[in-house]
């Protein structure tokens, strides 16, 4: 799977200084690899000047990997407008979302730092209506049960839970997914990998021109046996959070008020 190109390699041992695992090891002017010890983060195929280091096979291929040509990937400015004009939409216009946009999307995912890079994160994308309705039944389903088992403790709560059941009951109402043209559900056997992709998801989503919201409320669908076995969910993925895509019905100028968090400094 990593193969080291000796006609090309120079034996600078770049690859050696920036593999975080100590699988690269130099010995008489030559670089030895070290399988059990790779994780396949590609920091040594990164950092090769001379593209000696080549990872391919096994789930990995070497024709995916692109050159990037900038001065700097972004701008403080680009970066920060991207953080700071970022709403959660709940409003979407019918205009079309398009497979290459969702791609983007999951790119951002799949490109996503994992722990010990296992890369464990896994999508599904919803944008037909039948399914959406399935899962629309199963939340409110969901919700309403969650009323009754909060009612006596938390009362507010509970019949916060119960409203929501009603309104779909009675109007057909989307309170979980607000009508949006894709819901991403964003699976993991590590939750904060899950939650780190769908941050970098929101990003490209908004890149694109597009508004989406996290929602937490409708992972629970997936606490049921009956869905998982109908989506084919492995036991050990969790689904994390959603994310709600679409274009935004309003515009938004400006950013809001936030409290300063508690920073400590030493
Ligand atoms: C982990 C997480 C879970 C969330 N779950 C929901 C949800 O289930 N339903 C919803 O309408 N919004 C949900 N939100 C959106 C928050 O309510 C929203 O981020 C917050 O009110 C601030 O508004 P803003 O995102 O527009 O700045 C969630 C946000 C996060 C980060």
């Amino acid at each position: 799977m990593l193969t080291i190109d000796t006609s090309k390699c120079i034996g600078c041992q770049t690859c050696v200084y920036e593999c975080p695992s100590g699988a690269l090891a130099e010995a008489d002017g030559k670089i030895n690899f070290i399988q059990p010890r790779c994780n396949y983060c590609g920091h040594c195929l990164a950092a090769c000047p001379r593209d000696a280091i080549i990872i391919d096979g096994d789930g990995y291929f070497y024709e995916d990997v692109e050159e990037f040509h900038f001065e700097k990937p972004a701008t403080p400015y680009q970066i920060r407008s991207l953080i700071m004009l970022r709403r959660s939409v709940r409003e979407y216009s019918d205009e079309e979302v398009t497979d290459d946009q969702v791609l983007k999307i999951l790119e951002a995912g799949k490109y996503s730092p994992t722990a010990r890079n296992l890369q464990g994160n896994m999508f599904l994308v919803v944008k037909s209506e039948d399914e959406r309705e399935k899962l629309l039944r199963t939340a409110a389903e969901y919700v309403n049960k969650k009323g009754d088992a909060v009612m006596d403790e938390m009362p507010g709560l509970g019949q916060f839970y119960k409203l929501k059941y009603k309104r779909y009951i009675e109007d057909n109402e989307d309170n979980f997914f607000y009508c949006a043209p894709v819901i991403l559900f964003v699976f993991a056997d590590n939750d904060l990998d899950g939650a780190i992709a769908a941050a970098n998801m929101g990003f490209m989503a908004n890149a694109q021109g597009l508004g989406y919201c996290f929602a937490q409320s409708p992972t629970e669908i997936f606490d049921d046996p009956e869905i998982r076995k109908m989506y084919d969910i492995p036991d050990n993925k969790k689904c994390v959070l959603t994310l709600l895509v679409g274009y935004p019905e309003a515009s938004y100028f400006c950013s809001v008020p936030r409290k300063d968090p508690e920073i400590i400094w030493k």
